[in-house]
């Protein structure tokens, strides 16, 4: 059989991810002429699955009810009658919250079903070597533009994209202080991946400890959450600054009450600049940054931090962490399939 979660119920905040969801069995598909058959052994959770719930994203299909929750994953060919996939092939695509997915080449968001690069584990190819790595070494090369000596600063640090942002900064040259929600994430920050200093968010005045820790102002501003780190961030930028809006974890559970820009007289002044960064948008350069990402990390430049609970069962909950910033590192879920 077939275990699926199927998305039944639009999320709201605060409320627990359980409640969204169903799990189904149903049989496994037939293998029809020109198609082939997947098995999901890595399920990557992204905080984006609200608005995807929500049906408030342009890069992903809407997500309907009573469908299998929209997920990437990466998995192998168990069945093929599809001239360029063999049984044992390695993918990744948007297979969803599913034991088994049909696929005539291309995934459930119309996208080309891509290959796990030769030699790396789920947890890379679902990391470093997929989307939160491809934002973050994208993002910051085409938008951020780092020089040597620049101060980067980014919240969300602990989490997938900002730890991955943090050290290709290092890697730059540059200084980085990341904002965080707990004093274990800071000092795992500080200590594991090298950063120059950390801030907790929850426990401290943000603009005092920028100010504090940016004396010269924010160079590259990485934003992962929005709202009042954005007001705090944009307030501190050094002349010519740039800001990379990421992400607006903040917001994504109410999109009704989106707090104000206060600062942009600051970003003006100090002619700096705000670019809204989607890294769907640049399919052009996955594999160019996929070969960087994966060199970076082959050679232990690289720090892989996963975050992975066992189980199909676990899905729901692992949603549930990161909403409540419980991961550190790239939150994952491992299948449990027995075949
Ligand atoms: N633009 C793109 O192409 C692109 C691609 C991938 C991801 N993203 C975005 O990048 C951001 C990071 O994604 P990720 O996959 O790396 O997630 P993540 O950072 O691994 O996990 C989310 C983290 O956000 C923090 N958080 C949760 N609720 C928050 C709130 N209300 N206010 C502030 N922080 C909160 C938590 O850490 P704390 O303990 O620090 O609170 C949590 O661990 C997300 O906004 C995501 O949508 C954008």
């Amino acid at each position: 059989m077939n275990r699926q979660w199927l998305f039944r119920q639009h999320p709201a905040a605060g409320i627990c991810y359980q409640r969204c969801f169903e799990q189904a069995r149903v049989p496994v598909p037939d293998v029809g002429p020109g198609q082939f058959l997947v098995a999901n052994r890595c399920f990557s959770i992204e905080p984006a699955m609200v608005p995807w719930m929500l049906s408030v994203t342009d890069y992903m299909v809407p997500q309907l009810v009573g469908a299998p929750m929209l997920s990437w994953a990466t998995a192998e060919v168990v069945a093929s009658r599809h001239p360029d996939f063999a049984k044992g092939d390695r993918v990744s695509g948007t297979f969803g919250w599913q034991d088994y997915c049909l696929s005539n080449g291309l995934d459930i968001n119309g996208d080309i079903v891509a290959r796990v690069p030769a030699g790396a584990s789920d947890e890379a190819a679902m990391s470093a070597l997929w989307i939160s790595g491809l934002t973050a070494f994208i993002g910051l090369y085409e938008v951020g533009k780092p020089v040597p000596g620049d101060t980067v600063l980014v919240s969300g640090a602990a989490g997938s994209v900002g730890n991955l942002v943090g050290q290709l900064a290092k890697l730059a040259g540059c200084k980085v202080v990341g904002i965080a929600g707990s004093d274990e994430k800071c000092q795992w920050l500080q200590q594991t991946l090298g950063f120059d200093a950390s801030v907790n968010y929850k426990t401290q005045d943000v603009p005092a400890a920028i100010a504090a820790h940016c004396p010269d102002g924010v160079d590259i501003y990485w934003d992962n959450v929005g709202g009042d780190m954005l007001n705090a961030a944009t307030g501190a930028l050094a002349t010519g600054g740039r800001v990379v809006l990421c992400g607006f974890i903040s917001i994504y559970e109410d999109f009704s009450n989106i707090p104000s820009l206060h600062n942009w007289l600051a970003i003006a002044g100090n002619r700096g600049s705000m670019t809204g960064f989607n890294v769907t948008f640049h399919k052009d350069k996955y594999a160019a940054a996929t070969t960087r990402l994966k060199r970076l990390l082959d050679e232990g430049q690289l720090h892989l931090a996963i975050d992975a609970l066992n189980g199909f069962d676990q899905l729901p909950e692992a949603l549930n962490r990161i909403y409540q910033g419980k991961n550190i590192g790239k939150q994952l879920v491992h299948n449990d399939l027995q075949r």
